[in-house]
């Protein structure tokens, strides 16, 4: 062959090439193939809201007490919904530590100390003092609204009856679990004029 005749081989070679070099920058340019700000996955469980008889857009302050819930709350429907957790957690004594730090004991527990575990910046800035049943319910209610930038990249548990199940739960998986019913109940009874704006018709949610 000779090299007039090359010259059009490598012509079309070279041609084809920019074809599709200037499809693939085309293509990107519609397409922005998206890179996620953090690597990874992000597992985020949608939680649906309970019934139809509870409202869309439920402010924190429309739940009853914790301590009211707990008076009717119930470990073994605890234990079922914190496979909800498991996917980051380990709650016996000594478990690892995953996504998230180990929960044994977490009830009592100085907020962000779990050994060995590297809690976010913003959880160790808004976190203070030992977890009480009423703010774990809160935080696992939505943990990005209670704590902005908190790394707990969980939608969260809405139903406060479920939350309460699960802070029996959490309670057993201790080395000196609570009477936490007692202490609702005792907490019920003594201050009844308390308890009283938390009750009414926000209280309509299936136990
Ligand atoms: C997607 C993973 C993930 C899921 C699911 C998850 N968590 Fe977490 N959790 C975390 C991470 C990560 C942290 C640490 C937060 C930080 O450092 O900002 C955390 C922190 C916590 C803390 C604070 C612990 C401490 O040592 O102060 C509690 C309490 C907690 N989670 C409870 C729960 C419960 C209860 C559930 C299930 C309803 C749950 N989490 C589901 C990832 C998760």
């Amino acid at each position: 062959m000779d090299s007039f005749e090359l010259n059009k081989i490598m012509g079309a070679v070279l041609g084809t090439c920019l074809g599709v070099l200037s499809l693939n920058i085309a293509a990107n340019a519609i397409f922005h193939p998206a890179t996620p700000e953090k690597p990874g996955y992000e597992i985020a469980v949608p939680e649906k809201p309970a019934g139809d008889g509870e409202q869309k857009s439920a402010p924190a302050q429309k739940d009853p007490p914790i301590a009211e819930l707990l008076a009717k709350a119930d470990v073994k429907r605890g234990e079922v919904s914190h496979n909800k957790c498991i996917a980051c957690h380990t709650f016996d004594k000594g478990g690892r530590n995953m996504v998230g730090p180990n929960l044994y004991g977490v009830i009592g527990r100085e907020k962000g100390t779990e050994p060995g575990f590297n809690y976010s910046a913003a959880f160790k800035k808004a976190a203070k003092g030992a977890w009480t049943a009423q703010e774990i319910s809160d935080f696992v209610k939505n943990p990005r609204a209670y704590i902005p930038g908190t790394s707990m990249t969980f939608a969260g548990i809405n139903r406060a009856s479920e939350r309460a199940d699960l802070i029996l739960f959490l309670n057993s998986k201790s080395d000196n679990p609570k009477d936490l019913k007692a202490a609702a109940q005792a907490q019920a009874g003594d201050k009844p004029g308390e308890q009283a704006p938390a009750q009414g018709p926000a209280d309509n949610q299936p136990k």
